[in-house]
């Protein structure tokens, strides 16, 4: 192992393997990044589902720059500055005309922890003090925080980090591989999965029950499409029962699914929203929760010099992540990205769902520039295969991700028809002979 490379414990990654076969990046440009030793490297990944215009876009480029010598940091306690207030003006106009308010974070973790919080000071605020409960999902990934990894439903959380917050339970997923295996597009069976939410509810009842909170397409878990009519009875549900709904926007904000939010794609509008990784581009960390003005509006009683809610981030409303945002929206509005996913979805579903066949391909999922590809895992053996998929890619210079043997796919919002071949060509590639 080179000693160069040995100070850095990195997230989320094999360290050991790593080590001793990095892969690093040194620059990017559109769609593609560009190795250490000089190869280019198409990004099926956005990033990590973030950098959704495409890499190093100059408009975004120069607000950083510009933003970085004109005012570098401003307390966002009790204090403003104009480029925050632009922001949250022209996030609004890109939201479903209920969600009128905008709190900000650094991160989709932040986003989750808040929203969270916002929803059990709702209550409280509102004189239901007793709803504390928080219902999540099975195989939901909600961030790293405690909070989101307690909402959260995946396994090696429980596993690697123990008990977790108190008061939470889950509706079941809505994986279904007998009925849906290679739907195109949202699946048609299991809309009835919604109903797990009366289970819950009859255990606890409603009226211990502050939110649920759900990903609209679950990415991390391995790219889970809702099935039809599915997110509107989660909605019925929680209106019936005075539970605020929270969608997890993180991945399928600005432009994935074909609108700029998952909640247009789908036609149902939670009660908060969470984003963050395309709200900049992924260029400076920044999160948000998106709030419908009714929430809002119970906070803002008591006497007026008090603080409402009591939370924040030193750097929330960052002026550098305010400048990338505003120059990041600007860019998705010159070139349309954020209803790009709808016109690409077609030939995008096509390339994808023609790995149907492939060895070891198990299931194709779509929707929007979302792709996902379950395989068989190596028995004994989970998330081996997926990973040795993308090592493979990788070295054919292509950027793909996996999550356990689920290759997910989410490329940049300017890809072109034959980046899409080149992507899926080298999947097709990788899987004949893994
Ligand atoms: C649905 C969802 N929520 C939250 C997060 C956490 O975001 P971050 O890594 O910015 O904390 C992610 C990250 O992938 C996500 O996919």
């Amino acid at each position: 192992m080179s000693t160069a490379l040995d100070a850095y414990w990195m997230p989320f990654t094999a360290n050991r393997q790593f080590k001793q076969s990095p892969r690093l990046l040194t620059r990017a440009e559109g769609m593609h990044y560009i190795d250490d030793q000089g190869r280019q490297v198409l990004d099926g990944a956005a990033g990590l589902w973030c950098v959704n215009a495409g890499h190093n876009r100059p408009k975004i480029v120069q607000a950083i720059q510009q933003q970085a010598a004109e005012l570098d940091y401003a307390p966002p306690f009790q204090m403003g500055h104009p480029k925050a207030f632009e922001l949250a003006e022209r996030l609004v106009k890109l939201l479903p005309e209920e969600l009128t308010k905008v709190f900000y974070t650094n991160s989709g973790s932040e986003a989750v922890e808040t929203a969270l919080k916002m929803a059990i000071a709702y209550h409280r605020a509102r004189g239901e003090g007793q709803r504390t409960r928080l219902i999540g999902r099975e195989r939901g990934y909600h961030g790293v925080n405690f909070g989101g990894i307690s909402v959260g439903g995946i396994s090696t959380n429980r596993k690697m980090f123990g008990t977790m917050l108190g008061g939470v339970d889950h509706i079941r997923h809505t994986h279904d591989l007998a009925r849906n295996a290679f739907s195109i597009g949202l699946p048609a069976y299991g809309a009835e999965f919604a109903d797990d939410l009366e289970r819950v509810i009859a255990l606890h009842d409603a009226s211990t029950i502050a939110a649920v909170i759900v990903e609209p397409v679950a990415g991390s878990t391995g790219v889970l499409i809702p099935p039809q009519g599915y997110l509107q009875r989660l909605r019925e549900i929680c209106d019936r029962h005075g539970i605020l709904l929270i969608f997890d926007e993180v991945i399928t904000g600005f432009g994935r699914t074909g609108s700029p939010f998952a909640a247009q794609t789908f036609g149902v509008v939670p009660d908060l929203m969470t984003v963050a990784k395309g709200l900049t581009n992924g260029c400076v960390p920044m999160g948000a929760v998106f709030a419908r003005q009714s929430v809002h509006d119970v906070f803002m009683n008591g006497p007026e010099h008090l603080i409402e809610f009591f939370h924040g981030y030193t750097y929330s409303a960052h002026p550098l992540a305010c400048a990338a945002a505003l120059g990041t929206l600007d860019t998705y509005e010159e070139d349309g990205l954020l209803t790009r996913a709808a016109e690409m979805e077609g030939y995008f579903a096509e390339q994808l769902h023609s790995l149907k066949g492939e060895p070891n391909v198990i299931d194709v999922r779509n929707v929007g520039l979302v792709g996902g590809v379950e395989l068989t895992p190596i028995a004994g053996e989970p998330a081996k295969r997926g990973f040795a998929a993308f090592l493979d890619c990788w070295n054919q210079g292509v950027l793909i991700r996996t999550t356990g043997d689920t290759i997910a796919l989410s490329p940049p919002l300017i890809i072109a028809r034959d980046q899409i071949d080149q992507l899926i060509g080298a999947i097709r590639t990788a899987l004949r002979r893994l």
